[in-house]
Parts: structure tokens; C-alpha cells; sequence
């Protein structure tokens, strides 16, 4: 044995004592840069920073209890289904360390110790946007009753057609929006209205990779559909949304396409109500994401594909879907889709008085846009070959 590797050794030992003891600065806070103050800071949907010691300090109690629970971060998928390139869920360790943190008191440690602040865009979860587009004016939310929907059309002025990358809706006061969508009115009529991107609770930004981006044509209209709820105190809100344009040349072009079944009706007091709905791909295509869609009585949502073999894949699994996060979930690794896959989608609904978040359980309820209303729609990212494009408009159907 050489002579250095005894006091390695001793080293060594002693190393997992001082480390024992997780700080702030050392431990906490790379953790809450990286996965916690995207919502964290001033100005994002969660109501308090998580980003100096004196801000976390406070919440030490209620992080150990939410990462525990699982409610933070808000991350629904069960893991055994897929990867995401945009899972917000700790990794191996993380949790751990969190919770000795603050089971040792929550100690600062060394200011020296830490890493350097994370860099944000100011306002915006996407990188700094090339281009905003915001309502032409406020919007008077009243203090009570319902409001009809708002359909708010905005001009692009696009001389050329674009290519979106990023995408952003911010609403101007969260408190009165329920959830906004923007979509591209192209001048072809309503229904060849195509989604760019939308705000719901919890928040969702739109980020493809490189190479993949939603086309919006020159001369397009963007529709921005608002849903407002009252709150109790009048209010006024003005929408926007940040684009960032393909630096890139693209090669896929992001459709978004819904399985949805319009003819839902949920009888009174049933707890565990199915419903499925199913879109058969008349086209090879690439599958990029998914988001679930349903109201207060949605229960959990299931999206898997059948493929022309006979064999079914799970592709994406809430087992709780939960009204407040309704993000779209991004595949790490693209899904290829041959042609005559079936992508079907199962959805339960708690229509029963144990619902805490049922308003009526005495009632049916069938399709519509209130929360006392239902929907169900799988949302589909699909990526077509910019090349094959033209083929599309028929090749898809439900
Ligand atoms: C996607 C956005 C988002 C991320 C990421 C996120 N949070 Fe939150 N957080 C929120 C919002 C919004 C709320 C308030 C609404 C709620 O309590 O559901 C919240 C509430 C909390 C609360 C108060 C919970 C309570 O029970 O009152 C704690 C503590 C918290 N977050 C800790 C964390 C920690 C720690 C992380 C990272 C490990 C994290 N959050 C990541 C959005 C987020």
C-alpha cells in the first residue's frame, strides 16, 4: 500500500459527516434554480420567489410537506409511461436532500457556496420573444356572473410566412383568466382556424426543438379566445402573446389535432364515468406531444397508441388528471406513428357528490365551454415532413 492511500482513506471518512448537513447555498439552491423558480419568481403563476435565502427561508416547512406529498413540483404523468423533455420531476436525490435541508433547520450555509443565479427571460418562461402581439385594449371583467367568451381578433401584418419556434400566452391578470387560446385565422374560414398556443391554469409555453415550428402565414389573423371568470372584484385584463421565430430551417411542420368526443353525457351521480374517443392516422406521422383536456369532474385521461400490428403502447397516463395543470407534454424522443395507428383516449369523470370540485352532482352534463360543462379532448403535436406537407388536410381522420 502506498503511503497516500491511508489518509485518502481518512478523507474520505470524514467527507460524509460535514456533508451530511445539506445548505442553502451549497445543496437547496442549484435544486430550486433548476427545478422549482421557472414558477418561482416575481411576476410567475406561484405565489411566492423561491430564489434568495431570506424569500425561501419562510416556506421551509411547506416545501418538505410538498415535495413529499408530490404536489411540487406539479408534475401529474406516471412514470412508467414515457419520457418528457419537459418533466418538471425531481431527480434522484433531490427530494432527499430537501427534506434533510430543512430537517437539519434549514442552515444558510456559506454565501461562497453559491451557484450563480439562474438566467430568466423578464416576463417570459420562452426565451426573449422576437415579436408581441396583445389585445387592442383591456377587457372589464365585472365582479360577478358568468361571461360569454371573448373572441378577440388581432392583425399580424405578416408580409411572409412564419415559422414559430416558442410560443407564449400571458394573460395581463391571472386571477380573471381562466384560460385563453390564440389561434391562426388564416382568411380560409372558421374551421380551417388552426391552434398556435394557449394559457390554463398552471401555465403552458410552447417550445419545439429545433428543426420542428408551427406556420403561421403571411396575412393571418391571430383569434385570441378568452375565457374569463369573475372573481369577486371587477378587473381588467389584457392578454398577449410572445412568438420567437425559427432560427433554424425547419423541417417539420407542428400540426395540433384533437381526439375529442363532442357527444359526451355524464349521468348524475356516477363516480368513475368513461368515455373514449380514437383518430386513426391515414399517414405516417410523427407524434411530438400531448395534452389532456377536461373540467372540474375530469377524473384521469389516457392516451395510447394502437398500432397496425395489433400491439397497444401507453402513451401517455394521468392517473390524476388535475384542472389546475394542464400542461402539454413534450416526448423526449419523437413518436413515429405508421399510417393505420389508432391513437385512442380514455377519460373518467366524477360526476358524484364526492367530487369536491362538482358543482352540480343532481345533473347531466354533456359537451360545452363553462366549467360546469364538460370536454374531453386529447391534444395531439403532430410533426409532418415540411416536404409532404401538402398531402395532410386528408390524411387524417376521425
Ligand atoms: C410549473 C410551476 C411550478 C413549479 C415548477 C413549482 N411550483 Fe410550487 N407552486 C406553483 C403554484 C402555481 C403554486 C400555488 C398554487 C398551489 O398551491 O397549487 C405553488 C405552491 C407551492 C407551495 C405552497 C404549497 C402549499 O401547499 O401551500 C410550495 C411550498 C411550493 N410551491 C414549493 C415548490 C418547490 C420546492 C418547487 C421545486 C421543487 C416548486 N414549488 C415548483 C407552481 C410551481
Amino acid at each position: 500500500m502506498r503511503p497516500g492511500t491511508v489518509s485518502l482513506v481518512l478523507i474520505l471518512g470524514i467527507i460524509p459527516v460535514t456533508a451530511a448537513t445539506p445548505t442553502f447555498h451549497k445543496d437547496i439552491e442549484p435544486i430550486l434554480q433548476k427545478r422549482c423558480q421557472g414558477c418561482h419568481r416575481a411576476g410567475e403563476a406561484a405565489p411566492m420567489a423561491l430564489v434568495t435565502y431570506e424569500q425561501t427561508r419562510p416556506w421551509a416547512k411547506a416545501i418538505r410537506a410538498s415535495v413529499i406529498t408530490g404536489k411540487m413540483p406539479p408534475w401529474q404523468p406516471d412514470p412508467h409511461y414515457g419520457k418528457f423533455s419537459n418533466d418538471l420531476s425531481l431527480g434522484p436525490g433531490e427530494k432527499e436532500k430537501l427534506v434533510a435541508w430543512v430537517d437539519a433547520g434549514a442552515p444558510e450555509g456559506n454565501p461562497a457556496d453559491a451557484p450563480k443565479p439562474a438566467v430568466f427571460t423578464d416576463g417570459w418562461r420562452i426565451s426573449k420573444p422576437d415579436m408581441v402581439f396583445e389585445m387592442p385594449e383591456e377587457f372589464d371583467v365585472p365582479a360577478k356572473g358568468v361571461i360569454d367568451y371573448q373572441y378577440i381578433s388581432v392583425p399580424t401584418h405578416f408580409t411572409e410566412d412564419k415559422w414559430v419556434q416558442e410560443a407564449e400566452v400571458r394573460p395581463g391578470d391571472r386571477s380573471l383568466v381562466h384560460h385563453a387560446i390564440v389561434v391562426i385565422d388564416n382568411g380560409t374560414g372558421v374551421n380551417n382556424e388552426e391552434y398556435l398556443a394557449g394559457y390554463a391554469p398552471g401555465g403552458n409555453v410552447q417550445i419545439w426543438k429545433p428543426g420542428e415550428a408551427r406556420l403561421v402565414k403571411a396575412g393571418s389573423t391571430l383569434v385570441f379566445q378568452m375565457h374569463y371568470q369573475a372573481n369577486g372584484k371587477p378587473g381588467r385584463d389584457r392578454t398577449r402573446i410572445g412568438l420567437v421565430f425559427a432560427k433554424k430551417p425547419v423541417t417539420d411542420r407542428i400540426i395540433a389535432m384533437q381526439v375529442m368526443d363532442l357527444g359526451l353525457a355524464i349521468p348524475p351521480g356516477n363516480p368513475n364515468f368513461r368515455v373514449d374517443a380514437s383518430l386513426v392516422m391515414k399517414d405516417t406521422v410523427k407524434l411530438v406531444g400531448m395534452r389532456a383536456h377536461m373540467h372540474v369532474r375530469g377524473k384521469s385521461f389516457q392516451f395510447r397508441a394502437v398500432y397496425p400490428n395489433g400491439e397497444t403502447e401507453v402513451l401517455l397516463d394521468l392517473p390524476k388528471y388535475d384542472f389546475n395543470w394542464q400542461p402539454y407534454y413534450y416526448l423526449e424522443t419523437p413518436k413515429l406513428l405508421p399510417a393505420g395507428t389508432r391513437i385512442e383516449c380514455t377519460a373518467y369523470y366524477d360526476n358524484s357528490a364526492n367530487n369536491p370540485f362538482n358543482p352540480d352532482p343532481n345533473t347531466w352534463v354533456r359537451w360545452g365551454p363553462q366549467t360546469w360543462d364538460e370536454m374531453m379532448i386529447g391534444w395531439l403535436d403532430i410533426a409532418v415532413p415540411v416536404s409532404k406537407e401538402h398531402s395532410l388536410r386528408g390524411a387524417l381522420h376521425q
